[in-house]
C-alpha cells in the first residue's frame, strides 16, 4: 500500500525527512498553491500537511475525499475546520509542545522591545537620526504582568517574566490558586489580572469564548498607560477597541505578532507609532520549525501505519 501526502505550506526540509524517507510514501510539495487549485487536486491525497496559511475549509475536507489525516504544523488549528473533519472521519493533529519555547521568547522579545521602544528608536537612527531624548523607556522590575491563558506558553512567560523581576498575575479556566502558588504565580479572575497588568499578555486559542476577549469594556478596566502584547492569535484582542485605546493614551504601547486578517500589511494599527508588529514569527525559529515538523511527520506516518495517533485534536 502507497499513501500520498501533499504539504502546501512551507514546512522545515529536515523536519519532513521522516515522510522524504519512506519508500511506500510520495511526498508533493505545492506550497504556492491557489485555493481553486488546492479544490482541484485534494481528492488524490491521503494526508495533508500545513502551517497556518492554508484555511483547510469544510468545502476543501469535502472535496479531499481520500484524506484520512491532516498534520497541522504548529499549535493553533483555528485555520482547520475540525467539526467538517470529524463528520468526515479525518484525524487532525497537531505539535502542541513543538515551538512552545520559540513563542514564549518572542513574546519575552516582544515585550523588552515595547518597554524600550527598540523597534521606533532602530527606525529613526537608521534614517539617520540621533534622538535620545524620544526614547524614554519604562523597566520591567517591579512591574506587574497580566497573563490571560496560563498554558504551554503563558506558563514559560511566566517563569521568564519572574526572571525579569516582574510580578505575575494569571487567569485561565484551569489554574487552581494551588497551581498558581507551586508556579510563583499569583492567581486573579480575569477582571482582576486585566486591572492589575501594567503589561497584559494573552496566550489563548482563538476561540468562540475567547474571540474579543480583550475589548473595549476591558480596555476600560485597565491601569492607564498599560502596554499590551498578543503573540497567540489574531481576534484575541479587538483590534478596532485597540486602535481606540492606542490614540486615547489608555493603552501607552501594544507589541503584535498576529492579527485579526493576515497578511496584515494593510491593517490601520501598523500606522500607530505606539504599536509594533512582528508578521507572525512566534514560531519562526530554527528549532520550532523543525520540531513542529518532525512531531507531525512521525504522527502522519504512525497514523497511516497503525491507524491511529496518540493525541488527535478532534477525535
Ligand atoms: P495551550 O493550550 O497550552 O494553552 C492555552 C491556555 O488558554 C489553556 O490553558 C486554556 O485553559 C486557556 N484558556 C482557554 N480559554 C481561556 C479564557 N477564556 N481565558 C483564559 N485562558 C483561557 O496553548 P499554547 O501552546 O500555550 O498556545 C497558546 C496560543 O499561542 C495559541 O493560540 C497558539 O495558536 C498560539 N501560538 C502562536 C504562535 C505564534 O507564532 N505567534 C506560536 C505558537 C502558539
Ligand atoms: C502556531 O499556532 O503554532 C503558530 O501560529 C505558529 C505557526 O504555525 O506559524
Amino acid at each position: 500500500m502507497s499513501y500520498k501526502i501533499l504539504i502546501s505550506d512551507p514546512l522545515n526540509d529536515d523536519g519532513i525527512q521522516p515522510l522524504l524517507d519512506r519508500d511506500d510514501m510520495l511526498i508533493d510539495i505545492q506550497t504556492d498553491l491557489t485555493d481553486e487549485q488546492l479544490l482541484e487536486i485534494i481528492s488524490n491525497y491521503d494526508a495533508l500537511l500545513v502551517r497556518s496559511q492554508t484555511q483547510v475549509t469544510r468545502e476543501l475536507i469535502e472535496k479531499g475525499v481520500n484524506l484520512k489525516i491532516i498534520g497541522r504544523a504548529g499549535v493553533g488549528v483555528d485555520n482547520i475546520d475540525l467539526d467538517a473533519a470529524t463528520e468526515n472521519g479525518i484525524i487532525v493533529v497537531n505539535a502542541p509542545n513543538a515551538n512552545t519555547n520559540s513563542a514564549a521568547e518572542h513574546t519575552m522579545a516582544m515585550m523588552m522591545s515595547l518597554s524600550r521602544k527598540i523597534p521606533q528608536a532602530y527606525a529613526s537612527l537608521k534614517s539617520k537620526r540621533w534622538e535620545r531624548g524620544k526614547f524614554l523607556g519604562t523597566e520591567l522590575k517591579g512591574k506587574t504582568l497580566g497573563i490571560v491563558g496560563l498554558g504551554r506558553i503563558g506558563a514559560e512567560v511566566a517563569f521568564r517574566a519572574k526572571g525579569q523581576r516582574m510580578n505575575v498575575i494569571a487567569f485561565d479556566p484551569f489554574l487552581t490558586e494551588e497551581k498558581a502558588e507551586q508556579m510563583g504565580v499569583q492567581y486573579g479572575t480575569f477582571e482582576e489580572v486585566i486591572q492589575a497588568g501594567d503589561f497584559i499578555t494573552v496566550h489563548t486559542p482563538l476561540l468562540k469564548s475567547t474571540k474579543h476577549l480583550i475589548n473595549a469594556d476591558a480596555f476600560k478596566q485597565m491601569k492607564d498607560g498599560v502596554h499590551i502584547l498578543n503573540c497567540a492569535r489574531g481576534g484575541i484582542i479587538d483590534e478596532e477597541a485597540l486602535y481606540d485605546a492606542v490614540v486615547s493614551k489608555k493603552v501607552a504601547g501594544a507589541a503584535l505578532d498576529v492579527f485579526e486578517e493576515e497578511p496584515a500589511t494593510d491593517n490601520p494599527l501598523l500606522e500607530l507609532p505606539e504599536v509594533i508588529v512582528t508578521p507572525h514569527l512566534g514560531a519562526s525559529t530554527v528549532e520550532a520549525q523543525e520540531n513542529v515538523a518532525v512531531d507531525v511527520s512521525h504522527d502522519v506516518i504512525q497514523f497511516l501505519e497503525e491507524g491511529s495517533v496518540q493525541n488527535p485534536v478532534n477525535l
